[in-house]
């Protein structure tokens, strides 16, 4: 089986799934790939696998989902064997149906992640978005969630905060970071606040680390966001189109039907990712990061 480029097993609000080309083309040669923020996780699905993969969130049901696709991928398609994509199981399955295991709590999410209105799976808005035409059909499930199993293989699946990810990223590890956008308000779509403190936090842990691993950072595009990593290597503008679709079905490669819109984010790195990528100076002495080691 195929497992290089596959799609993301869900549909995620501000997921880099149109963006997918344009940051691949910025990752440098690495043997450790993490994703702090993960979410549907477009980038690893879309770049090949490297000898360690780490894959966290902060949301625990998204993260069971993962890890039921890894390890129950069987279990989860006889549970979802039958169900149709209809108005009324999205409403049974969101206001009635109470889980009693993780494996029912990663079929619940799965399916209303599916035939939600851009795969937000924030409960307040949570609402039914699926069409036949252009969503994936559940025909297709069974097959894209084996294809993601077999990619989750051996990956490292965590739901800590950013921080300790981070922190205890292996040194030389390359993070692909794509936290949650600066100035839009992101309580909409995700269940974890993520406050200006949370972004100020963020440009701290990576300035204090810097020196032992590689990030690429994607943010939208501010002056604020400018000023706070003043100390990156890098700052490139990107842009890129997307379609808005009702049901935004990852896996037709047409905008029929969708909105087009243009991407504007910065991609913000500490390697020179458009001259070359050189391999990473490690000071000799590792261990005991602190402050000064990063300045
Ligand atoms: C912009 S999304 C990531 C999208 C992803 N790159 C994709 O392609 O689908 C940001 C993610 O950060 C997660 N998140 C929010 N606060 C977090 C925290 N403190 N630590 C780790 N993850 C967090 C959210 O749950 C959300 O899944």
């Amino acid at each position: 089986m195929m497992l290089e480029e596959i799609n993301s097993p869900f549909r995620y609000p501000g997921g880099k799934f149109y963006a997918r080309k344009l940051i691949l083309e910025h990752i440098p040669p690495h043997n450790c790939y993490v994703e702090p923020f993960a979410g549907g996780a477009s980038i690893f699905f879309a770049k090949k696998k490297v000898a360690r993969n780490i894959l966290n969130d902060v949301d625990p049901e998204l993260v069971n989902c993962y890890l039921t696709i890894r390890d129950n991928v069987e279990g989860l398609i006889e549970l979802l064997h039958g169900i149709p994509a209809t108005k009324e199981m999205h409403h049974h399955y969101k206001n009635m149906y109470k889980p009693t295991s993780g494996l029912e709590r990663a079929f619940r999410w799965y399916y209303l992640n599916r035939t939600s209105y851009s795969g937000i799976m924030n409960i307040q808005n949570c609402f039914w978005g699926y069409g036949d035409k252009y969503s994936m059909q559940p025909k297709n499930w069974p097959g894209h969630l084996r294809k993601c199993s077999a990619k989750l293989q051996g990956v490292e699946i965590t739901c800590f905060d950013f921080e300790q990810v981070i922190a205890q990223a292996p040194d030389d590890a390359f993070l692909f970071i794509d936290p949650p956008y600066f100035n839009a308000d992101q309580d909409k779509f995700y269940t974890h606040s993520f406050t200006r403190e949370s972004h100020y936090r963020l440009e701290r842990v990576l300035h204090l680390y810097s020196h032992r691993m590689r990030f690429l950072l994607t943010y939208d595009n501010s002056p604020e966001v400018r000023r706070m990593y003043h100390w990156s290597t890098q700052m490139l503008d990107k842009e890129w189109n997307y379609t808005i679709s009702r049901t935004d079905d990852q896996s037709k490669k047409t905008t029929v039907k969708g909105k087009r819109s243009m991407g504007k984010e910065i991609f913000i790195t500490n390697y020179d990712a458009v001259a070359g990528i050189l391999p990473l100076q490690l000071p000799l002495e590792r261990a005991g990061f602190g402050l000064a080691a990063a300045n």
